[in-house]
């Protein structure tokens, strides 16, 4: 079983989400036509690469998490979105397609980035071709006071397998290879939450998943619900701002390629 098999029934429900602005405006920013291949790597339920098909021709999503590739293809059927899946790591991807976009969500940490780069080098479309490094959370505000005590639970909790891969930006992964930063996209969207989601978002979490936290899942929920109590509002809700980004990044121009000697 992968770190991510017992988050699934959460992962989609509960996880930070990209506002349905957020696709309109990467799209409007990298020129979509609406007739471009989209490769979405880590596509769990297949957040992104379901809300970016309405602006691309046709849309791969690849996740070596067998159960998150079943959930892929149900959301996607939930959703009247026509989504091919790839059950594997992009270190292992066969190469014989070429993609115009290729989006990474939450997950360039977890890949192996001389391999990634390699692939990424080989499949992304000369020229026009676009990498998406992309992120949604929850931003602490003053009016978002809940956000840090909520954290602080989540971290005292955490566990799981050291993380030996890179927890870096997107500029400093791709430092030194044959892709660039082009630009950057970001998207607020303000929105109600209850104490029950912000459990669900915890289990989704690989390092607060149902596996991780065993017999402890009862006292980890109470916790949360005791630390989130002093902020929810009457109408039982808290307010939170959910902020989604995009990095975007190209090829060098040719005559400044530093590609990998791959
Ligand atoms: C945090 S989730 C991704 C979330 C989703 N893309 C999003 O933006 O919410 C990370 C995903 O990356 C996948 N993953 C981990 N290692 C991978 C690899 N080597 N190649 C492709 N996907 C990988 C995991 O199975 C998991 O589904």
């Amino acid at each position: 079983m992968g770190r991510f098999a017992s988050t699934v029934e959460f992962y989609a429900r509960y996880r930070e989400p990209y506002p349905p602005k957020f696709f309109e405006r990467v799209a409007e920013q990298i020129w979509l036509c609406g007739d471009e291949t989209l490769l979405d790597i880590g596509c769990v339920p297949g957040l992104l690469a379901i809300g970016f098909a309405p602006f691309v021709g046709s849309c791969t999503g690849l996740d070596p998490e067998s159960a998150m590739i079943e959930a892929a293809k149900a959301a996607a059927a939930e959703a009247g979105v026509g989504l091919s899946l790839i059950h594997g790591r992009i270190e292992e991807f066969p190469i014989t397609q070429t993609d115009d976009v290729i989006t990474i969500g939450r997950a360039l940490h977890w890949l192996e980035r001389h391999a990634t780069l390699t692939v990424m080098e080989r499949i992304l479309a000369s020229d026009s071709g676009r990498i998406l490094i992309c992120r949604a959370s929850s931003t602490e505000t003053p009016e978002n006071a809940w956000v840090k005590p909520y954290k602080e639970v989540c971290r005292s909790w955490a566990s799981g397998p050291p993380e030996k891969h890179y927890r870096i930006g997107g500029k400093q992964w791709f430092a030194d290879s044959c892709f660039r930063a082009l630009g950057e996209t970001s998207v607020t969207e303000q929105r109600q939450i209850t104490v029950s989601d912000l459990i669900g978002r915890a289990l989704s979490r690989s390092n607060t998943s149902p596996e991780i936290l065993g017999e402890g899942r009862t006292r980890f929920e109470a916790e949360i619900a005791a630390a989130l109590e002093p902020f929810v509002q009457k109408n039982g809700v808290l307010v939170e701002h959910i902020v989604a980004r995009a990095s975007i990044f190209g090829r060098l121009p040719c005559g400044d390629q530093h590609c990998s000697d791959s």
